[in-house]
């Protein structure tokens, strides 16, 4: 025991803890008699000092190791996609912090908006390379805001990413802030403009239509973004949602029985009255259809299944944000949940449905 505690760099007693609670017991013995350490102990070791390195509780940890259905290559690609994550996510908040010692040394004061940028585009500057996996076009979504584009022949499109709903039919004209997101598009792309919602470089009326596609919520000031939106187009788009109303987070079980922490997200976020009223606009409900093919947070609340998948998750926002403690034992619930057929014995109605309503809108001035 002495010698792995050594190797590990953690303390007899820590292995000792470990032990006592069922975490980690040596499972050989050896030829004097005394307990030791087997190859796969070793294995699970490095699996829980990982975990616990990240963050993770030792009750979350004794779950995840104990998952049959995560072999070790599953553990460590798991592993190196969290720890991979924190690092591009630590690295962006050093470019920010650089940025702002540098401001503070000449005597500038930063914006409280430029002080959260790092939590906006600088979050999908950490976690854009895995946005292209499951983000994509959803036609019948796409539709209804091609249609509310009506006859605009040069449409800006705000917090563009890598453009999945532009209209081809259009001139269009891109705007987005991650450096990431915009070298993911698409070869033949619209031309794509480096700068944020909240201060367009363009005159005032310069586009028939602006329109704007889950992103409204990533932006430090939406009330402002939205006002710029209507300020260089005469028509406006936006896809988003309604986050004041809690009816549907209590309907839509990821939110309700998993993830609850989904709710300290929205605090302090516009009410969707204030939004429409920042564009002059009205809102109309958007339906997600039960296959819908672009992976965002809500997309896939009759495949439960797909939440499981660390691609999925990566790929929107919500999970990063809400931190990977909560992240994790939303998962494992859910693991557990449908294998025990707990989920489908709660989630009964929603097989016979083919559309959701979950406070997805469609604002349109
Ligand atoms: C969920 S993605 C949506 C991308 C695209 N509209 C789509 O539907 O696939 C959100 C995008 O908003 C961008 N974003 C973040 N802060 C922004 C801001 N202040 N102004 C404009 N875009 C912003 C992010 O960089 C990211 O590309």
């Amino acid at each position: 025991m002495g010698r792995v505690a050594e190797l590990a760099g953690v303390s007899v007693r820590t292995l000792h803890h470990y032990d006592e609670i069922g975490l980690l017991e040596p499972s050989t013995r050896t030829a004097a008699g005394h307990r030791a350490y087997s190859a796969d102990d070793v294995e699970r070791l490095r699996e829980v000092l990982a975990y616990r390195r990240l963050g993770f509780g030792l009750r979350e940890i004794a779950e995840l190791v104990d998952d049959p259905a995560t072999d070790a290559v599953a553990h460590l690609c798991r592993l190196r996609g969290l720890l991979m994550d924190q690092r591009d996510r630590a690295a962006a908040m050093v470019t920010a912090i650089d940025r702002e010692l540098e401001a503070r040394a000449m005597g500038i004061r930063t914006t409280p908006e430029e002080q959260l940028k790092v939590f906006g585009a600088r979050l999908y500057d950490a976690i854009g390379s895995a946005y292209p996996a499951t983000r994509r076009t959803e036609p019948r979504i796409a539709a209804r805001i091609w249609d509310a584009l009506g006859d605009a022949q040069t449409v800006l499109n705000v917090g563009a990413g890598t453009g999945s709903y532009e209209p081809p039919d259009r001139d269009v004209t891109a705007v987005e802030p991650s450096a990431v997101m915009r070298a993911q598009r698409p070869p033949g792309a619209a031309p794509c403009v480096a700068a944020a919602a909240e201060s367009l470089p363009f005159e005032d009326q310069s586009f028939d239509a602006a329109m704007a596609v889950s992103t409204v919520h990533h932006w430090p000031d939406p009330v402002a973004g939205l006002r710029e939106l209507r300020r260089v187009a005469r028509r406006v788009v936006v896809f988003t949602y309604d986050a004041d109303d809690t009816g549907w987070r209590q309907r839509f079980w990821l939110t309700r029985d998993y993830l609850p922490e989904f709710a300290d997200l929205l605090v302090g976020w516009p009410s969707l009255a204030d939004l429409t009223r920042a564009i002059g606009g009205r809102a109309e409900p958007v339906l997600v259809p039960w296959d819908c093919a672009d992976g965002f947070f809500e997309a896939y609340w009759r495949r439960p299944e797909a939440y499981l998948d660390e691609h999925v998750r990566r790929a929107v926002s919500v999970w990063t944000r809400v931190g990977p403690q909560a992240e994790q034992r939303a998962v494992s619930t859910l693991r557990e949940d449908l294998s025990s057929g707990r989920w489908a014995e709660r989630n009964r109605d929603l097989v016979a449905l083919d559309t959701a309503e979950l406070g997805l809108r469609l604002l349109v001035a």
